[in-house]
C-alpha cells in the first residue's frame, strides 16, 4: 500500500505545480548553495510544465552557482530527430534547459543535461551508455515523474518488469492515443517506440516526486490508492516500495 500521508492535495493544477516546485527546490537549493552536486531527474508531458515554470522562478530568485547541477531525462521517443518539434529534447529546451541557461550562464545543457538520443543508430548501445552516464554522475538525487492514464511511468508500459533498465520499448495503444494530442490529433504521427529508463533505474533515485492533475488522472490515482501490493499491469504501483516518494495531486485527480 501507499502510505496515505505521501499524497499532497492542492486545489488545482497551478497550486499543485507550485507545491511540487517548492518541495523540489527545498532539496536542490541546500545542495547547490553548499557547492555540492545535485542530479535532478526530469519528466516531460503536460504534467510538469507549470512545475518547471515555478522552479525557474525559484532559480531566478536564488542566484545559485549551477555548475554542479545536472539534469537527466526519463525518456525520449525513438526514433525521432532531436530537432523535431515534439521530441522531448525540444520540450526540455523550451520548458527548462533554455530558460535556465538564460537565468544563469553557469548551466550548460550541452554538458549538464542528459536525455536519451532519439537519433542513435545503435539503440541498444545508446541504452547501455545512458545507464553508464547516470552511474558516472553518482545516480539521481530526485526524480520527477508524471503518470500515464494506464499507470505508466516514463515509458514503462503495463507489463514492465521491476528489474528493467534503460531500453527500447513499444508504446501502448493507450499512450499513442493520449499523446496524439501533441501530434495534431494524428495517432499515426506518434512514434511507435521510445527509449526509457527502466523501473529499476527509476527506483534507484534517492527520492521521487510524482505530479498528477485533472480528472483524466483520477482513475489511475484511485487505482494506486487501492493497490495492496505492486502490480505488473500498473507500473506506478512499483513505487510503493520506494522509501521516499511524494505525490502532488490536484483536487480533480484526487477526486475518484
Ligand atoms: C508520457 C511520458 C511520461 C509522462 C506521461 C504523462 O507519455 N512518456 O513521462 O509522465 O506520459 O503525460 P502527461 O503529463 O501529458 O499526462
Amino acid at each position: 500500500m501507499f502510505d496515505p500521508s505521501i499524497f499532497t492535495e492542492s486545489p488545482d493544477f497551478n497550486a499543485a505545480s507550485l507545491e511540487a516546485a517548492k518541495y523540489i527546490f527545498s532539496r536542490v537549493h541546500p545542495a547547490l548553495s553548499e557547492g555540492k552536486q545535485f542530479v535532478l531527474g526530469m519528466a516531460t508531458g503536460n504534467s510538469p510544465i507549470k512545475l518547471y515554470e515555478e522552479l525557474l522562478t525559484l532559480f531566478r530568485g536564488a542566484d545559485l552557482d549551477l555548475s554542479q547541477f545536472y539534469t537527466v531525462n526519463l525518456d525520449e521517443y525513438y526514433p525521432i530527430p532531436q530537432a523535431h518539434e515534439q521530441s522531448y529534447h525540444t520540450y526540455m529546451m523550451q520548458h527548462f534547459w533554455g530558460p535556465l541557461q538564460q537565468i544563469s550562464g553557469t548551466f550548460n545543457p550541452q554538458t549538464q543535461a542528459l536525455i536519451p538520443n532519439g537519433e542513435a543508430k545503435d539503440s541498444t548501445a545508446e541504452c547501455a551508455a545512458y545507464e553508464d552516464k547516470i552511474k558516472a554522475l553518482g545516480g539521481i538525487d530526485l526524480q520527477i515523474l508524471g503518470i500515464g492514464t494506464n499507470g505508466h511511468i516514463g515509458f514503462n508500459e503495463p507489463g514492465s518488469d521491476p528489474d528493467s533498465r534503460t531500453r527500447v520499448v513499444q508504446l501502448a495503444e493507450q499512450t499513442i492515443q493520449d499523446n496524439s494530442m501533441h501530434f495534431a490529433g494524428d495517432a499515426t504521427a506518434v512514434p511507435r517506440e521510445a527509449i526509457t529508463m527502466g523501473i529499476a533505474t527509476i527506483m534507484e533515485a534517492k527520492e521521487l516526486v510524482i505530479i498528477a492533475s485533472g480528472q483524466s488522472k483520477a482513475p489511475i490515482i484511485r487505482a494506486l490508492k487501492d493497490a495492496k501490493e505492486p502490480q505488473k499491469d500498473i507500473p506506478a504501483t512499483y513505487l510503493m516500495d520506494h522509501p521516499a516518494v511524494h505525490f502532488f495531486v490536484d483536487a480533480a485527480a484526487n477526486a475518484a
